[in-house]
């Protein structure tokens, strides 16, 4: 028999029932929104959104910080630092940044058990930073200082990083970025920003437990000797005073004579005083290599 010689049976009828959705079919009844209740106000937010974007599409009851999201220039989200727990009915407690919106679903940022959530996560960010705002650079536009004070805290329940004894010197070694450590909450914004949006794999997280700290991917020991080229975007998304640059490091400091943003920390690694351009050059080739020094150091600028 030819093949051409098909029975009813072999062939299905064109009304067969098939089966709806495929790999780009969107679902049924799906109109790229996602509508649920914040706080008992109706919202709705594109579907893919996150909780954090519902919260943040109305007026909430609690404030809700969110220090190691950075909703722009595809940072994020961490789910790091927890200080954005919110209540959901159907799934308890959960961190806003990353939890996705669903339909239906019922939110309340005053439920106590987030609302105890947010303020001990915030508590433990608070334990692991100096809280030396009225020298800080980035007073008055500090994410963490307004989340305190958004919070009400007045006494973090687990101490701030109080000891000049063990503060981390400041890196004041680059022309174009200061950096000081004892204000960084590691929410890793700077990481993205530098090596998945900048590409340039300067920074990352090093070390372990109480010994986390910012780093250079290159081993280097200061920002002057890393392999910086002083674009600014880690600044940029920093939402601390951690990461500040040059110039307005000491723009919001309070002016009491005597007192300034250096000597609150007491100790700074200062530049070692060679001239560089505006650009550092890179510092390892593309093999992971030390780049060859040019061979006449004296002629002023790179190539
Ligand atoms: S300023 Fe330097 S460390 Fe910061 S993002 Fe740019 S290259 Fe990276
Ligand atoms: S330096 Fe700033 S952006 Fe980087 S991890 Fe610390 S707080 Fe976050
Ligand atoms: S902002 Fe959600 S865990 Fe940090």
């Amino acid at each position: 028999m030819s093949s051409d010689h098909h029975t009813t049976e072999e062939v299905p009828p064109l009304t067969e029932t098939i089966a709806p959705g495929t790999a780009t079919d969107p679902p049924l009844g799906a109109d790229g929104r996602v509508s649920l209740t914040v706080d008992g106000t109706d919202v709705t937010v594109a579907s893919g959104a996150t909780l954090l974007d519902a919260v943040e599409a109305v007026e909430t009851d609690d404030h809700v910080p969110a220090l190691c999201h950075y909703d722009r220039a595809d940072i994020g989200p961490r789910s790091e630092c927890r200080t954005c727990m919110v209540g959901t009915e159907r799934h308890g407690i959960v961190p806003a940044c990353s939890f996705p919106a669903e339909a239906g679903l019922t939110v309340q940022t005053d439920a106590t058990a987030a609302a105890e959530a947010r303020s001990v996560n915030l508590d433990l960010v608070l334990s692991d930073h100096n809280l030396r705002c009225t020298a800080c650079g980035k007073n008055g536009r500090c994410e963490l200082q307004d989340a305190a004070i958004e919070g009400e805290i007045e006494e973090p329940r687990y101490g701030v990083l109080d000891d000049r004894d063990e503060y981390e010197p400041i890196d004041d070694s680059s022309p174009f970025i200061q950096i000081d450590r004892n204000k960084c909450i590691l929410c890793n914004r700077c990481v993205e920003a530098c090596n998945d949006v900048q590409v340039e794999g300067v920074l990352r997280i090093e070390g372990s437990g109480q010994d986390t700290r910012i780093g250079f991917q290159s081993d280097a020991a200061t920002m002057e000797e890393s392999t910086c080229v002083s674009c600014g975007h880690c600044a940029t998304v920093c939402p601390t005073g951690a990461l500040v640059e040059k110039g307005i490091e000491d723009a919001t400091t309070i002016p009491i004579p005597g007192f300034t943003q250096k000597n609150s920390v007491g100790k700074t690694v200062g530049s070692s005083g060679e001239t560089k351009g505006p650009m550092t050059p890179k510092k390892r080739d593309d093999a992971g290599e030390p780049a060859a020094e040019p061979a006449d150091t004296t002629g002023g600028d790179w190539p």
